[in-house]
Parts: C-alpha cells; sequence; structure tokens
C-alpha cells in the first residue's frame, strides 16, 4: 500500500459508506487529511464507519446527499467545505448499476427511461455537479479531483449499455474538467475492471468465472488496491486529463 503526507489537506470522496470510496476515506485519512465520506442520507453504514473511524483516531466527519439530485448535492458539498475548512481534494466515487443483475447487450427494451436518467445523473452529471461546486475552494489551494469511471467506460461492456455509457462519458468529462480547471486543479480517474465490493448488481456465479478468467492477475482488485490508485493520482503534479486502468491487466 502506498502513502504519503496529506497532512493539513481536507478531502471528501462520494459514496463512502462502502466498497472503493470507503477504502479511499480511510486511506486520506490515515495519511493525515482531513475527510468527509459523502453516502446516500438514508445508508445507515455511512454514520456506522464514520463513527468506527473516528474511534481509531482518524478525523473525519459525515457529509450525507445525494449526488444524483441537484439541490442535495450542491448543499452537500457547500456544508462539507464549511465544516472541512475548504477542500483540497475532492474523490467523485459515487455510481450506480441502477440494476440487481446485468443487463444483456442486447436487450435494448431492458432499459428504460428513468433507468437511462438514474444512471446519468448519478454517473456522470453527479460527478459535474460535485466538480462545479467545489471548483472555487479546490482552485484556492491548488488541489486535485480524481473520479471513479470504470473499464465498462472503454470497452461498452459493463452491467447494462447505460452503465457503460455513462462511464465512457466520466472519462471524456475527466479529459474536458482538467483543461477547465487547468492550471489550477488537476483532474484524472481510475478505470477499475472487477471489484471485490457489496456493490449491488451481482453477477451469476458463472459470469464471475468467466470476467475472472479473464484477468492476467488472478483476481478480482480489493478496495484497497483501487484506493492507492487514486491516492497516488491526487498526489502526482505532473498528470491531469488522465484515465489510468486499474484492472489486474483485464482489459491488456
Ligand atoms: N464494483 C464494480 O464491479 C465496479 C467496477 C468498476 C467501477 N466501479 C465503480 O466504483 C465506484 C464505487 O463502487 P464500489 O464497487 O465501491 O461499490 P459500493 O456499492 O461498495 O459503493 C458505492 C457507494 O456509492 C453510494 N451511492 C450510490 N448512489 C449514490 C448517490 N446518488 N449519492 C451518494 N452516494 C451514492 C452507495 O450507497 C455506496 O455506498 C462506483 O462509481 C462504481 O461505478 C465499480
Amino acid at each position: 500500500m502506498i502513502t504519503c503526507d496529506l497532512a493539513g489537506t481536507r478531502s471528501l470522496v462520494t459514496g463512502a459508506a462502502s466498497g472503493i470510496g470507503l477504502a479511499t476515506a480511510t486511506l486520506f485519512a490515515r495519511c493525515g487529511s482531513r475527510v468527509a465520506l459523502n453516502d446516500l442520507p438514508g445508508n445507515p453504514h455511512l454514520a456506522r464507519e464514520v463513527a468506527r473511524l473516528r474511534d481509531s483516531g482518524l478525523d473525519v466527519i459525515a457529509a450525507p446527499g445525494d449526488v444524483g439530485d441537484e439541490s442535495d448535492c450542491e448543499a452537500m458539498i457547500s456544508d462539507a467545505i464549511d465544516e472541512l475548512g475548504g477542500l483540497d481534494h475532492l474523490v467523485n466515487n459515487a455510481g450506480t448499476p441502477a440494476t440487481s443483475i446485468p443487463v444483456p447487450p442486447r436487450d435494448l427494451d431492458a432499459i428504460d427511461e428513468d433507468m437511462w436518467l438514474k444512471v446519468l445523473s448519478v454517473n456522470l452529471v453527479g460527478p459535474y455537479r460535485c466538480a462545479r461546486a467545489a471548483s472555487e475552494s479546490l482552485r484556492q489551494g491548488g488541489g486535485a479531483i480524481v473520479n471513479t469511471c470504470s473499464v465498462a467506460g472503454l470497452t461498452g461492456v459493463g452491467s447494462s449499455t447505460a452503465y457503460a455509457a455513462s462511464k465512457a462519458g466520466l472519462i471524456n468529462l475527466t479529459q474536458a474538467l482538467a483543461k477547465a480547471l487547468a492550471p489550477e486543479v488537476r483532474v484524472n480517474a481510475v478505470a477499475p475492471g472487477v471489484v471485490d465490493s457489496p456493490w449491488e448488481c451481482r453477477w451469476s456465479e458463472e459470469g464471475n468465472q468467466e470476467r475472472l478468467a479473464r484477468v492476467p492477475l488472478n483476481r478480482a482488485g480489493e478496495p484497497d488496491d483501487f484506493a492507492e490508485s487514486i491516492l497516488f493520482l491526487a498526489h502526482a503534479s505532473y498528470i491531469t486529463g488522465h484515465t489510468l486502468v486499474v484492472d489486474g491487466g483485464m482489459t491488456a
């Protein structure tokens, strides 16, 4: 696990009550950053994880809010920045598949308007909302944004066509924001492959084995594997607009 000195910095991680977001918030806090953990207001894991991290001596706060809702998202960012006293790192990690089982690409009728709008609003517009609301504060300190995309955004293959398109959009948005917020703020992304997390879309046993068979490193990525890549991109001073594939070689 890589570490670096983030003492004196302030960070906000969305979708931080579990999986990659929780591992990232924990790693940033262990490195000395004061961290706000965002997740859905109704998610009981958020308060529980924040309490657990505080009990272990880490400087963290809860920042509940739905990144898929414009006013809720803006209020969440504004309140978190006020409470943290500024912002140096924004990790746009919250995401949804909006389905509990994968939707085959050929099944065009299985993705209705509601699913399209939910997936795009949370996975693509959400990071834009957060970046826009945090941009002034990030600019002041010369901060960084890291977005959690997916190899689905590169290959078109994922839990659904809508999900893959939302992540492709986020890869593109990463480049656009890198140019829009330069030179003060760097904007990068990670693209995970197979992840061992409580993600709400579950593949069949056969589907999982088929996916893992395409991973040369022969295992799913642990949340910590992605957290350290996010930490690297938050810290790497001459990288911007880049999407780092973190997939154990799956797309090589
Ligand atoms: N699990 C995978 O297979 C996989 C693969 C590639 C990329 N990703 C991406 O990684 C990121 C993290 O996923 P994970 O695997 O850690 O799953 P996870 O389910 O453990 O974490 C996702 C978190 O996001 C939160 N969230 C969902 N919608 C939200 C909203 N509107 N506002 C705020 N929080 C919200 C959830 O409550 C959850 O705590 C997501 O962006 C996902 O698209 C996951």
